[in-house]
């Protein structure tokens, strides 16, 4: 029995995917035995509806100075806030220099360098502090802090209140997510509009992606459970936009009540959303009886190809592949190593299991019979730049369902 971090009511675990090591905890065969774990377990609040984990590690455990997620490294994300800077900037900032702009988790400044670009005064918050750094390189202004109801009144008291407030895969990650919006409702000014995005749980759900079940994400929102979360603070949901990153997102806007038009997809998603039932416990036993299968199909494919004596390498050492790989019990026999771009990943090894994580460059020069493709949300981006592998590798995927192509 758990308390929910939204609404204070009890919820049980819907699954539990065993002891886990910190999803981005990419370390140094010294460190091996001083890893930390925890029980990975989600569970479903039926009176808010807000699909949540048990338990989240220290949140100086995860996001620090030596944060391993430069959310940079992807062309495709990159584009994406790009359009998001561009759309935003012409329909919600007046036409006049007095715009402020807050972005809550700016990372290395992948959105907020554009609103900076455009001579927009802005602030970007973000705890880990050698991403906040790159942010800076990259021209944008950066207080190194968790953002709560503190560091808003901060904000307020220094550069006055916003007229854009943005937040990108990380309202998700906050378990006091209380503290975050009491600060939102106060430094959003009365027409201001509060941006933000998040992997979403309809996507979870109809692919069975359970790898975006990890330490960092708290929260697996619906238009329903964010609904609930915002009638607290008088703040309502104006329109919505589905996407396709990160494996399905949905991005929110919002504003404070009756201050602006309520679209019509908000109410038809809500609709929808009853209609697939996201707001009825079966449906998460069910996803539960599908990740089993899930594992057991993966782990199958692996043993095979092992025993044909073919070599199986990991593409991508993402964040979620910590999910897959622990649950599933991938280990170094049935995964040579694991290639990924992010250079101070390279050289470490993947938490819990401690598969090789190795440059890029260890892929291209002598390729795979077969590559586990971690980093399924980024498919087009690799399959495109993987023309050549194509000709001759296979890759095994698990999202939405386990196969090789
Ligand atoms: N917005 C970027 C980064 C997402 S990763 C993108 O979409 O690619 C999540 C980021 O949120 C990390 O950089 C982490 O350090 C930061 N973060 C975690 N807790 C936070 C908090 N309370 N306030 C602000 N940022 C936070
Ligand atoms: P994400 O799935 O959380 O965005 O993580 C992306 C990770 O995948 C990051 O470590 C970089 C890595 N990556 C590659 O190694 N090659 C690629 O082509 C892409 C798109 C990502
Ligand atoms: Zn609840």
């Amino acid at each position: 029995m758990k308390k929910c971090l939204i609404c204070k009511n009890n919820f049980e675990p819907f699954i539990s995917f065993g002891m886990m090591p910190i999803a981005n905890g990419f370390l140094p065969s010294e460190k091996f035995d001083e890893e930390y774990f925890f029980e990975l377990q989600a569970g479903f609040c039926s009176s808010c509806k807000t699909v949540q984990l048990v338990n989240q590690p220290k949140r100086e455990m995860m996001f620090h100075d030596n944060y391993a997620f430069f959310s940079s490294t992807s062309k495709g994300m990159a584009n994406h806030f790009r359009l998001l800077a561009e759309n935003t900037m012409k329909k919600y900032l007046a036409q006049n220099d007095n715009n402020f702009v807050v972005e809550i988790g700016c990372n290395d400044g992948i959105l907020l360098k554009h609103f900076a670009k455009a001579g927009i005064n802005h602030i970007g918050v973000e705890p880990s502090l050698n991403v906040a750094l790159e942010a800076n390189k990259n021209g944008v202004n950066t207080i190194s802090e968790f953002f709560d109801e503190n560091v808003a009144k901060k904000i307020i008291d220094k550069y006055g209140n916003a007229d854009l407030i943005l937040a990108a895969n990380v309202m998700c990650h906050i378990p006091y997510i209380h503290s975050v919006m009491a600060g939102i409702k106060k430094l959003l000014k009365p027409k201001g509009v509060f941006i933000f995005e998040d992997p979403y749980l309809g996507d979870i759900v109809e692919k069975t992606s359970y790898d975006q079940i990890y330490d960092e994400h708290v929260f697996y929102f619906s238009i329903t459970s964010v609904n609930n979360l915002l009638k607290y603070y008088d703040l309502e949901i104006i329109d919505i936009f589905h996407q396709k990153v990160h494996g399905g997102s949905m991005r929110y806007l919002v504003s404070h009540k009756g201050k602006r038009n309520i679209s019509d997809s908000v109410i038809k998603q809500i609709r929808k959303e009853e209609e697939i039932g996201l707001n009825l416990l079966q449906t998460y036993d069910n996803l539960r009886k599908r990740i089993e299968k899930s594992r057991d199909q993966l782990i199958k494919i692996l043993k095979d190809i092992n025993e044909k004596g073919k070599r199986v390498v990991g593409y991508a050492a993402t964040s979620k592949s910590t999910t897959v790989i622990n649950y599933c019990g991938i280990n170094k026999n049935l995964l040579e190593y694991i290639c990924d771009t992010t250079p101070i990943k390279q050289g470490l090894f993947t938490p819990g299991a401690h598969i090789p994580v190795k440059p890029y460059s260890e892929f291209l020069n002598n390729y795979p019979d077969y590559a586990l493709l971690f980093a399924w949300n980024h498919f087009d981006e690799i399959w495109t730049k993987e023309h050549n592998y194509n000709k001759i590798g296979k890759w095994v995927l698990y999202v939405p369902e386990v196969k090789i192509i």
